[in-house]
């Protein structure tokens, strides 16, 4: 059953930052759920990710030897710092987006510039989890009275595919890790079910689903203006760049989710960057996620 009272999302086509900020603020609370960290069930502890660590240091024992480094050491993770990204992910089961306030203002941020600006082209999401960010994009849109774009919704709908070490090991040492934790796992069922709740789920919202390499070189999309890519391993990021980039219309954002996280992604991010001549400098949203605009 929709929730009616999330539904009624004015709508205006000026919209100022402050305004759309509190039109929104309703649909900001469903997609970040209601409880917050200090609810997690168990919070998971540095010694315990020393020991993932550890546990680690045996299973790639032949290629860190070749490396002379360890597991913890390869991915540049002390075990604090790691249970602090853990527990983050280790969210309440109301949760449907794993990205904070600073990531949801970004995107709004730079929505409201593409409207503003008349720029045209679609938004993609690639690796959704539970939707939320994906929802947070069509609502923002449906705010601005923007009812031209699309939101496309990217994801395996079963979780993140196991990487391949050969291609980055850092990315099997972090799956290590944190599957412990969190197995980030949500059908496509549950993800049209959290855009119904909302009134959200109409023809402007379209899903891919299925591995990146599957789904995005075919994907029936002519044009974009934004490309979020959330997919946390090397091959993940480079496939999304490599099938979408192309599409990117010239002032156009790219915002890479993962960019400091311990694994491939920015290697992934780095590589297809040089290997294009895209000289357009990496902004910080926060500690994580950078974007850039094409020029
Ligand atoms: C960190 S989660 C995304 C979080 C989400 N953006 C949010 O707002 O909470 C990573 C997602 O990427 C998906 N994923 C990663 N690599 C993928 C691939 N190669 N193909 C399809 N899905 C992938 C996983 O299924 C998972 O849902």
């Amino acid at each position: 059953m929709p929730d009616h009272s999330l539904l009624d999302i004015p709508s205006a086509r000026s919209g100022t930052l402050a305004s759309l900020r509190g039109r929104l603020a309703p649909t900001r609370r469903y997609v970040c759920g209601e409880t917050r960290a200090a609810d997690f069930a168990q919070p998971i502890t540095a010694t315990r990710v020393a020991e993932l660590f550890d546990q680690a240091d045996r299973v790639f024992a032949d290629e860190l030897a070749k490396r002379r480094t360890s597991a913890a050491g390869l991915v540049g993770a002390t075990a604090e710092h790691a249970a602090r990204a853990l527990n983050y992910m280790h969210q309440t089961s109301k949760r449907l987006t794993l990205c904070d306030d600073a990531k949801l203002d970004n995107v709004l941020e730079l929505t409201l510039r593409l409207h503003e600006e008349d720029i045209p082209g679609d938004l993609i999401e690639t690796g959704v989890w539970r939707g939320g960010m994906t929802i947070w994009m069509r609502a923002l849109l449906r705010a601005l009275g923007d009812n031209t774009r699309n939101v496309w919704v990217a994801d395996s709908f079963s979780g993140l595919p196991a990487p391949d070490p050969t291609l980055d090991l850092r990315d099997a040492i972090w799956a290590h890790v944190m599957t412990s934790v969190q197995s980030l796992e949500a059908s496509l069922d549950d993800v049209k079910e959290a855009f119904a709740y909302v009134g959200l789920l109409d023809e402007r919202v379209r899903f891919l689903p299925g591995r990146f390499a599957d789904t995005l070189p075919s994907a029936p999309i002519s044009q974009l203006a934004m490309m979020r890519l959330d997919g946390d391993w090397y091959e993940s990021t480079w496939d999304a760049l490599d099938a979408l980039y192309p599409k990117l219309v010239h002032g156009g954002y790219a915002i890479v989710d993962d960019y400091r996280l311990p694994t491939g992604c920015a290697r992934a991010v780095d590589e297809y960057r040089s290997r294009h001549g895209i000289g357009a400098p990496l902004i910080d949203v926060d500690r994580q996620t950078v974007y850039w605009r094409k020029p």
